[in-house]
């Protein structure tokens, strides 16, 4: 049986290690604190600082695993080269890790070499070049650490005097030990899709039904699949998603989103590895959930097909305040409602706005997509985390 690394251990984390122990698989779950999400379901769970190369070094060495997994962007991905030339298999690649964590390395893979269609950008590394960004980009336009996620010193500028906060707020929220930031044209969408994309070791890319999903406060607040579009915009996405999988290479789930608007599709980014919006899964929307699908290709099990069974949408439960003991209220209300389903990730602790569990709806093929995710939201509007 194959002995697997996971490099974070959230809620993703979680489902993927349910996924790997149904058949047998063992699973080391690695994070920042005791008893995450995925440390209570996994053989063995450890506790270091993913950013801290020699640790991660350190834990390889110590575990000489089969499979590396990372689930979390904020890891010394540097490092993952060195472990595939060491022999080690990184998922889907160190390329794709390593890439992925950084804006402008995925966005000049993209635009530049494969010549994917993408918001205009540029970048800027004070708010002195700020501004010139800015006044070349045009207002409004979007600001982001290269290094951050989860909308982390994310900011829009709309006028000038945005600009000065924007740049502060950015250097607030960026993760990594570079101040660069990138500026992208405000994308007028009508819609955003993240399209899951599996990669396999001896097979073709398969592609999920789209996702739909609306963001807040750069988290999803509610998913749902399919995401109604015509077939010619979801085949030129199919396209771009093939291009950059194979240009990062290696096999795996992949959430590559897009925004669509009049003017066609533009590629934003891509998460080499099961998506957030993409839990939408767990309503056993596909034959093979997005974890289940993660794990088939890593371990080289073929997936002949992936079929849509059902419609269904995922709606996020956020906790409201800081806690050390997070309860909560109203499942029952959710578990009465028929057609519906949902998990508490069994996080220690709450703090306001983050994600602490999920409520799914599902309905027949042909059922309306948007009462569902209507269902789906108001069911986890009623759900409260307390603090006892
Ligand atoms: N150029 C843009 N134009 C319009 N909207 C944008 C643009 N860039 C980002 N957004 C909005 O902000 C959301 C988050 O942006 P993005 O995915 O780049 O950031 P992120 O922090 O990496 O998010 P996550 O890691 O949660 O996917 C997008 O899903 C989209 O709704
Ligand atoms: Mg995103």
């Amino acid at each position: 049986m194959a002995k697997i690394l996971l490099l974070g251990s959230g809620e993703l984390g979680k489902e993927f290690t349910i996924a790997a122990k149904r058949i047998g698989q063992t699973v080391i779950a690695v994070d920042s604190y005791e008893n995450a999400p995925a440390a209570q379901i996994a053989d063995i769970s450890e506790v270091i600082n993913m950013l801290d190369g020699n640790a991660l070094d350190a834990l390889v060495e110590k575990h000489k695993p089969d499979y590396i997994v990372p689930e979390i962007e904020a890891i010394r991905t540097e490092r993952f080269y060195e472990y595939e030339k060491q022999g080690y298999t990184v998922i889907p690649s160190a390329k794709a890790a390593n890439f992925t964590m950084n804006r402008k390395a995925i966005r000049d893979l993209a635009a530049n070499e494969l010549g994917l269609k993408t918001a205009k950008y540029r970048y800027a590394t004070s708010a002195e070049s700020l501004k010139n960004a800015v006044s070349e980009i045009g207002m409004p336009c979007v600001v982001k650490p290269l290094m951050s996620s989860s909308g982390k010193g994310q900011s829009t500028i709309k006028t000038e005097a945005d600009i000065e906060k924007a740049w502060k707020y950015s250097q607030e929220g960026s993760r990594g030990d570079v101040a660069e930031v990138i500026v992208e044209a405000f994308v007028n969408f009508n819609y955003e899709i993240t399209l899951l994309t599996v990669t396999q070791r001896n097979g073709i890319t398969l592609f999920c039904p789209p996702i739909g999903h609306r963001q807040e406060r750069g988290d999803y607040m509610e998913s749902w699949q399919p995401a109604p579009m015509k077939n010619e915009i979801l085949e030129e996405a199919q396209q771009m998603a093939e291009k950059v999988t194979t240009a990062l290479s290696g096999c795996g789930v992949w959430g590559v989103e897009f925004f669509v608007a009049d003017d066609g599709v533009y590629f934003s980014e891509l998460s080499p590895r099961p998506h957030d919006t993409g839990m939408v899964t767990l309503a056993k929307t596909q034959n093979f959930n997005e974890f289940e699908l993660h794990l088939r290709a890593i371990l080289g099990l073929p997936i002949s097909e992936i079929t849509q069974e059902r419609i269904g949408s995922s709606a996020v439960i956020l906790a409201m305040e800081n806690s050390e003991n997070p309860t909560y209220e109203g499942l029952e209300k959710v578990a009465a409602s028929p057609k519906t389903d949902f998990r508490i990730f069994g996080k220690p602790t709450s703090r306001p706005f983050r994600r602490m569990g999920v409520v799914l709806t599902h309905d027949n093929l042909g059922g309306d997509i948007s009462e569902v995710t209507e269902k789906a939201k108001n069911l986890a509007s009623q759900i409260k985390v307390i603090s006892e």
